[in-house]
């Protein structure tokens, strides 16, 4: 099938790109590279059935983009995401993950696309009551990014009501994997590893207790590849494993994969910082027939690897192999 796919080059949407190529579906990306890379998209551009269209998903030129691939399926994960700039720049965040959101499901339902399938974030349910949360539980958006998000969700439901545009909306928890950037505020995985195979110093903000379901992209991709079929239509589900792992865990376990000292310094908490956070994946199961599989330490031992190859490839610096 045709399939398109908005933040294509990021860190998940690439990693989503490589599987879908693999099992044989056309695919177009729509990415403006402003937090993705070109570089991400290397393996998949050798490939006869991939197109890049970099553009922004709230220029008006993508409605003739999706016109002319026709694009059975969407999966949307173009976004800005970081929910610090969505603080500091609210308009820019509400104008690239709503207006951005509206302008890809008017095209959508114009070249007659079935289905949407939407990046969502585990920022939606604010400061959850009850841990791990249910895929139903209240949300609270805290955040211009967390209003967005959630924004998209019903955007999503207007449009399936409106002209019967079909979708399912994933709630992703902490993600982790190859591509990841440690540039990012959220991506600790990556943070970590890249500061201990540089021999940099490590930094826990609070006491180390603080709590993240960490899910693998594999896992992540998997999650959206079984959406893109005829399960889940109309409803939201967590893709995230359910454990909470403590940041001072965390640590310990990439400092083991990495061969580097366990010796994080400490530093203040985070204003804002959530102290505890995991989702209850097990709706999925029975709704996408998905699952987590990959055991957080076989995930981060492959993520060391990765990050090794990279830095070797790049000219890394001490510690790379
Ligand atoms: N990584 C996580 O842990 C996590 C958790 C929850 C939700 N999400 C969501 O998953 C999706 C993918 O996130 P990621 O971690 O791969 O981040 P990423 O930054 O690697 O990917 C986002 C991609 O969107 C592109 N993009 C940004 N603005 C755009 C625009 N206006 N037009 C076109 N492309 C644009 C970027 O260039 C980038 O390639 C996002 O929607 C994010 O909100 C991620």
């Amino acid at each position: 099938m045709r399939v398109l796919v908005t933040g294509g080059a990021g860190f998940i949407g690439s990693n989503l790109v490589d599987r879908l190529l693999a099992e044989g579906h056309e695919v177009a990306v729509v990415d403006d590279l402003s937090s993705g890379d070109r570089e991400n998209l290397a393996e998949a551009a050798g490939h006869a059935g991939f197109a890049l269209h970099e553009m922004s998903v709230t220029d008006p030129e993508l409605a003739g983009v999706v016109e002319r691939f026709r694009p059975e399926v969407i999966c949307h994960l173009a976004a800005q995401i970081s929910v610090r700039r969505s603080v500091a720049e609210p308009v820019h965040d509400a104008r690239v993950n709503v207006e951005g959101t509206v302008n890809l499901l008017e095209a959508a339902r114009r070249a007659g696309t079935r289905k949407v399938v939407f990046a969502s974030s585990v920022a939606v349910y604010g400061r959850p009551k009850v841990l791990p949360v249910p895929d139903g539980a209240d949300t609270d958006p805290r955040s211009p990014y967390a209003a967005a998000k959630l924004s998209g969700e019903m955007y999503l439901a207007t449009f399936s009501a409106l002209y019967g545009l079909e979708y399912t909306t994933l709630v992703l928890s902490n993600v982790y994997g190859p591509r990841q950037s440690p540039e990012g505020e959220a991506g600790v995985v990556a943070i970590f590893t890249d500061a201990l195979l540089s021999g940099k110093p490590t930094v826990v903000y609070g006491d180390g207790t603080q709590t993240r379901d960490y899910i693998y992209v594999d896992d992540v991709v998997d999650g959206f590849v079984r959406a893109c079929g005829d399960r889940g239509n109309g409803r939201r589900f967590n893709l995230g494993t359910g454990v909470q792992t403590t940041d001072r865990e965390l640590h310990s376990l990439v400092a083991a994969a990495a061969g580097a000292p366990d010796e994080p310094g400490y530093a203040p908490p985070r204003l804002g910082d959530l102290p505890a956070m995991a989702v209850d994946p097990a709706p999925a199961y029975e709704g996408l027939g998905w699952q987590p599989r990959t055991e957080l330490a076989v995930g981060l031992k492959a993520t060391v690897e990765w990050a090794r190859r990279r830095r070797g490839e790049t000219g890394g610096t001490s510690g790379a192999a």
